[in-house]
Order: structure tokens, then C-alpha cells, then sequence
């Protein structure tokens, strides 16, 4: 016989308690987003080292206290996105509302690789990446995907590519191919492209990798030896991607060029626009992607300067039937016919099979504001860029380099307040002064390496920074400078 429900399982689906939790829950997250715009958090990220913070968590796992107090440390403990001061990786500082989205769509928690788990949200999927692509200057007739990341988005365009291309002859779904393909990218393009085509098989040999010049964007010539190298090693170049932008310098490719070269030899022309993309809204800097119209395939992250919580990524195809080039999977107990291009059952074109109620993250911005936000917000943060780069600049002669004048919002520097001896040295230095800054704060940067230089790097991703923060996060960065 069955027993009654048990009073745990009452307890966690109890409504009432839902309700009391919610209200408390909403207070505190109403409170810390006041004390982040208000910068009355000590550091905007609050670093521990690992170690100890697997200890802390360890402990108090040891000893549970409930629900609303364990996101009131998670809070405290997390780096501060919403804090004006950070200025450090790429991830959206997001649009609070996203997190109402998020109350509403984890209780509704309807999948999207069928219509009938998800109509709502399928339904909305198919509207909205035809309309927002054509808002980003893609053809009439364009469509997509939305899915979770850009890593992701960028391995499912090339799948795309490698079936549409198919210099081989092979029916690569069925048979596989014979691992002597290859993709043309940036040699500063973000590490996923080069993950994408070792999982598709063809190795660290199947990435060419395209030279570029002193600003990180590819050249003609670069692609032209990149498209020889790979002929002489008997590889077929299916696809070449075009960044906008790179990850670590923020460079923007000429799309026009690469369209070009796509055009003359046949090849998938893929845009990572994970980051950059989002410039189409912006009428002062949708230049930056002029050429992105021709592409085959744009993948852009909501979840970078879109303003939406992580993951949501849209891939979008020139046209919509091409969404569905990368998969032709048999699955009797979702769908009959594999080969059918319903576009309302997802999962026939997505990687996931099950996958969040993404569309009404991306509906939720547009219902509130409508598309003039995301162009209200790049044409901020770049404006952000711009205003430290100039900042750095006007201090230069005292020790500080800025690597190139950003384009966007990611800004690349190093403060040497004294000679070093080489480059090691400088390298180590700036290291040492990332890591002090890390540990010390208040302001959240990061660092890279390019042309065998380490630097300082902040993307700007916080529209309330305000120049205020930048002034502190240089003199702080010539203040430890000092003590090192
Ligand atoms: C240009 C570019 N492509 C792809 C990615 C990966 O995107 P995601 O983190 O959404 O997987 C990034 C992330 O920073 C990026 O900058």
C-alpha cells in the first residue's frame, strides 16, 4: 500500500512556507543590491583562498541552518557583480529583474527540447531569434537556437558548417569523416573554437591559426598562409570565424575581409560574437561589425553585455532551415520522424536536450525596456572603456602602458612604476601586483598575456561604474605598486 506523503515532501512543496521564505529571501536581495550599488561592501569581491574557502564551506555544510541564511553568505561571499567596482571578467552584471524571470521560470521548470514540455517558451524561441536577428542586421529569414554559452553555440555552428561544406563526400552524421578537417581562426580567438574542433576529431592540427596585426585583428595575409599551411597538410578547411571580439585584448576582425575570403573559397563564415555582437544595437557602434550580415552563423551571449543572468546564448543561421544542419537525431520517445524540420521540438537542433526556459529571460528585457536597452548598454560600457583607457593615458610617463585603444569595453594595461630587467621581470611584477589587488581590493580586476606581456585587464561590464572607481582602481593599483 502506499504511505502517505511524507512530511518533508509537504514541507518543501508547502506554498505558505514558499511565500515566508520568498519574502525574506527578496528583503535580502533587495538590501545587497542596495549595499553594492552603494559600495558599502568592503571589497566588491571578497576573496579567500581556495583552501580556506573549502574549509569554510565544509564546516557549515557540517552544520546546516536553513535556506535564507545560506544565500545571505552566499551573497556575502561572492564576488560582488552588482558592485560598481567590479571591472573584471566578461559575465553580465545583470538586469535585477532577471532574477524575478528566474523565481518564475525555476518553479515553471518547462524543458524546451519538445513543443509540449515547453510551448511557451519554444514558441517565444522561434519568434525571437528571427526577430532580434534581423535587429542585428541579418537577412529576412534568419532563425536560430538559444542555448547555454557561447562555447557551446560555437561548437553547434561548426557542426553546422562541417555538414554543409563537407569537402569530404562523407555523411559525416552517419560515418563520421576522416579527421582531415580544419577551421581558419584568430590566433587570439577565445580557446573554445579550438576545443570545438578537437571534439569534432580533427585535433590540434584542424585549428589554422590566423595572424594578426598589432591591433589583434586578422589580416589578409594572415589568412592566406593560414589557407596554404593547411592545403599542404592535406586538410580541408570547412569554416573560418571571425571574432567580435577577441577575449583577451577585445579586438574586432574586419568581418568584411573575412566574408570575403569565406566567399572566394567556398568556406562557412561563423562570427564569435559572444561578446561583441551585441554592438548591432548600438547606432555609434554597430561599425565594428559591418560584414556580420553575410555570415552563415553569429553566435552571441545575452549572458556577456546583454544583461542576462548566465547561461543564455543565441546561435543564429542566415537562414532558419540551416539551424537544423547540425543534428538528425532518432528519438522515439520525443519525436516520429527525425528528418521532419519541426521547428516547435528543439531538441532536433539543439545540443541540450533539456534546457532552461531561456526565451523568457531574452522576452522579459523586451516586454520592460525593449531593444533600445542593449544599445543603451553597450554604448555605455564602451563609453566606460574609452574613459579608462584615457585615464591611463593621461597618467602615462609615470610608469603606465595601455596594450591598445580599446574598441569596446575591454581595456589592457600595466603599470612598471621602476626599470625591470626584462620582460620576465616585468611579467612576474605584474602578477605579483594582480594577485596583491586580488587579495586586497576593493576594485575587481583580472589580467592576461599577449605578445608575451602580462597585463592588467578589466572589462567593463557595470553600467554604474562611475569614473570615481576608475580613479580609485589606478591610484590603488600605484598605491600597492608602491608597497611591492
Ligand atoms: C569571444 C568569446 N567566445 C566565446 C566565449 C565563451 O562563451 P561562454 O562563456 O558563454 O561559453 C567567450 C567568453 O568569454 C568569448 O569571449
Amino acid at each position: 500500500m502506499l504511505e502517505p506523503l511524507h512530511p518533508l515532501l509537504r514541507q518543501a512543496f508547502d506554498p505558505e512556507r514558499f511565500l515566508r521564505l520568498g519574502e525574506q529571501v527578496l528583503q535580502d536581495t533587495f538590501k545587497h543590491l542596495q549595499d553594492s550599488q552603494g559600495r558599502t561592501r568592503e571589497k566588491s569581491m571578497p576573496w579567500t583562498p581556495p583552501e580556506d574557502e573549502k574549509s569554510f564551506w565544509e564546516a557549515r555544510l557540517d552544520a546546516p541552518e536553513g535556506l535564507v541564511d545560506l544565500l545571505r553568505l552566499v551573497a556575502d561571499r561572492s564576488n560582488g557583480l552588482q558592485d560598481p567596482r567590479y571591472m573584471g571578467h566578461q559575465v553580465a552584471v545583470p538586469f535585477p529583474d532577471g532574477a524575478l524571470v528566474g523565481l518564475v521560470t525555476d518553479l515553471l521548470n518547462n524543458g524546451g527540447a519538445i513543443y509540449e514540455m515547453g510551448p511557451t517558451n519554444s514558441a517565444m524561441e522561434e519568434v525571437l531569434m528571427a526577430r532580434i536577428g534581423q535587429m542585428m542586421g541579418l537577412p529576412a529569414g534568419c532563425g536560430g537556437i538559444l542555448c547555454h554559452g557561447g562555447t557551446l553555440a560555437n561548437l553547434v555552428a561548426l557542426l553546422a558548417a562541417r555538414r554543409k561544406v563537407n569537402h569530404g563526400g562523407a555523411d559525416v552524421w552517419n560515418d563520421g569523416d576522416d579527421g582531415r578537417g580544419a577551421v581558419l581562426v584568430s590566433n587570439q580567438a577565445h580557446y573554445c573554437v579550438d576545443r570545438a574542433v578537437r571534439i569534432m576529431g580533427w585535433g590540434a592540427e584542424g585549428v589554422g591559426l590566423v595572424d594578426t596585426d598589432d591591433q589583434h585583428r586578422i589580416t589578409p595575409s594572415g589568412l592566406e598562409t593560414a589557407m596554404q599551411d593547411m592545403n599542404k597538410k592535406g586538410r580541408r578547411v570547412v569554416a573560418v570565424v571571425g571574432s567580435s571580439c577577441t577575449t583577451s585584448s577585445g579586438a574586432f576582425d574586419d568581418l568584411e575581409l573575412v566574408a570575403d575570403f569565406a566567399e572566394q573559397h567556398g568556406l562557412w563564415f561563423h562570427v564569435d560574437g559572444a561578446h561583441g555582437a551585441p554592438a548591432a544595437f548600438s547606432a555609434r557602434h554597430k561599425h565594428l561589425l559591418s560584414g556580420m550580415e553575410r555570415a552563415d552563423s553569429v553566435a552571441m551571449d545575452f549572458h556577456k553585455i546583454m544583461g542576462l543572468p548566465a547561461l543564455c546564448t543565441g546561435l543564429f543561421f542566415r537562414q532558419q532551415e540551416m539551424s537544423f544542419l547540425p543534428f538528425t537525431q532518432s528519438a522515439e520517445y520525443l519525436w516520429s520522424d527525425a528528418e521532419d524540420p519541426e521547428w516547435w521540438n528543439f531538441g532536433k537542433r539543439t545540443f541540450e536536450c533539456t534546457k532552461r526556459m531561456l526565451s523568457t529571460r531574452v522576452a522579459a528585457v523586451l516586454e520592460e525596456y525593449g531593444p533600445e536597452i542593449w544599445g543603451v548598454l553597450v554604448d555605455r560600457l564602451f563609453g566606460l572603456g574609452k574613459e579608462l583607457a584615457e585615464r591611463i593615458e593621461a597618467r602615462s610617463g609615470g610608469g603606465w602602458q595601455l596594450a591598445m585603444e580599446p574598441e569596446g569595453n575591454i581595456v589592457c594595461f600595466r603599470y612598471l612604476p621602476r626599470d625591470f630587467k626584462d620582460t620576465n621581470a616585468e611579467n612576474a611584477f605584474t602578477q605579483l601586483l594582480r594577485q596583491r589587488h586580488l587579495e586586497e581590493g576593493p576594485q575587481y580586476m583580472v589580467q592576461t598575456r599577449f605578445d608575451g606581456k602580462v597585463w592588467l585587464r578589466c572589462t567593463l561590464m557595470n553600467p554604474l561604474t562611475e569614473p570615481q572607481d576608475m580613479a580609485g582602481l589606478l591610484d590603488r593599483i600605484e598605491e600597492l605598486a608602491q608597497e611591492l
